[in-house]
């Protein structure tokens, strides 16, 4: 049994590994924002807290990591994220919008990490798993929705540095690519289902340890080109 904090259940992947992790008998803190759904609604039970947090609140950040500064959390998944503007050609991205799109997708999961810092070194197995995208890798060469693309380029080396940082502490980090998945953001046409991806997240995250810390890999466990 072990505590998993994952930002963003409402919905999409995020809901998918609160079902699977409390299935197995874990204990999960979900974070999500506004009404509770339907679906979330039907997980609720005395292994699942659930916290109200919009992630690019720095304050409520704050206080989530003081909140549960001596619990021990074994896995943080920072999977809270946004598309972005949509179609966005890099000659006509609006700033504000492309910085939203940063704020939530790069600083928030670097943040909720730092304030989790003291919980994850409660547990003797602390890691951090952070949803990026194949979108943000260099080695594709593509256009469009380059403030996604970017915010997830960006998020894969903030962890990186972060990752070698807190080597000396024992806490594993990884930046997993979750595969196009059937959701809200991934659209129905989607490569795979949500279920199929959380099922290969929840396994990449039970094999993280320092041996991986700092890669990018696929929810399949393969390394993912930068
Ligand atoms: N689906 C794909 O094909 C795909 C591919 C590559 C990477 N990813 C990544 O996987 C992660 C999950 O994606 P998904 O497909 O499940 O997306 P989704 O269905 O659109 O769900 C996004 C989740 O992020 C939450 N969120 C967005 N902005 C937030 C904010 N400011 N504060 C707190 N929560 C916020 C949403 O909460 P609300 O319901 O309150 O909006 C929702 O729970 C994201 O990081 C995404 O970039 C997805």
């Amino acid at each position: 049994m072990q505590t998993v904090l994952i930002s963003g259940v409402g919905r999409g992947i995020g809901l998918e590994l609160c079902r699977i992790f409390l299935s197995r008998g874990d204990k999960v803190i979900g974070t999500y924002r506004g009404n509770i759904g339907a679906a979330l609604q039907m997980l609720i039970g005395p292994h699942l807290t659930l916290v109200e947090l919009d992630v690019t609140d720095n304050v409520a950040i704050t206080e989530l990591g003081n909140k549960f500064a001596d619990t021990a959390i074994d896995l943080l998944i920072n999977n809270a994220g946004v598309i972005g503007p949509e179609g966005s050609l890099a000659q006509d991205i609006d700033s504000q919008q492309w910085l939203h799109t940063f704020h939530v997708n790069t600083i928030a999961p670097f943040q909720l990490t730092q304030a989790l810092l003291p919980a994850l070194q409660q547990s003797s197995k602390g890691r951090v798993m952070t949803l990026s995208s194949q979108m943000g890798s260099l080695h594709r060469a593509t256009t469009g929705m380059v403030a996604y693309r970017t915010s997830k380029a960006a998020v894969n080396k903030a962890m990186q540095v972060l990752a070698l940082e807190l080597t000396p502490m024992k806490i594993a980090m990884c930046m997993v690519h979750p595969g196009w998945v059937q959701t809200d953001m991934g659209g129905a046409d989607a490569d795979i289902s949500v279920v199929e991806s959380a099922q290969g997240l929840v396994k990449v995250s039970d094999q993280l340890n320092m041996d991986r810390t700092g890669q990018f890999l696929t929810w399949q466990g393969e390394v993912h080109p930068w």
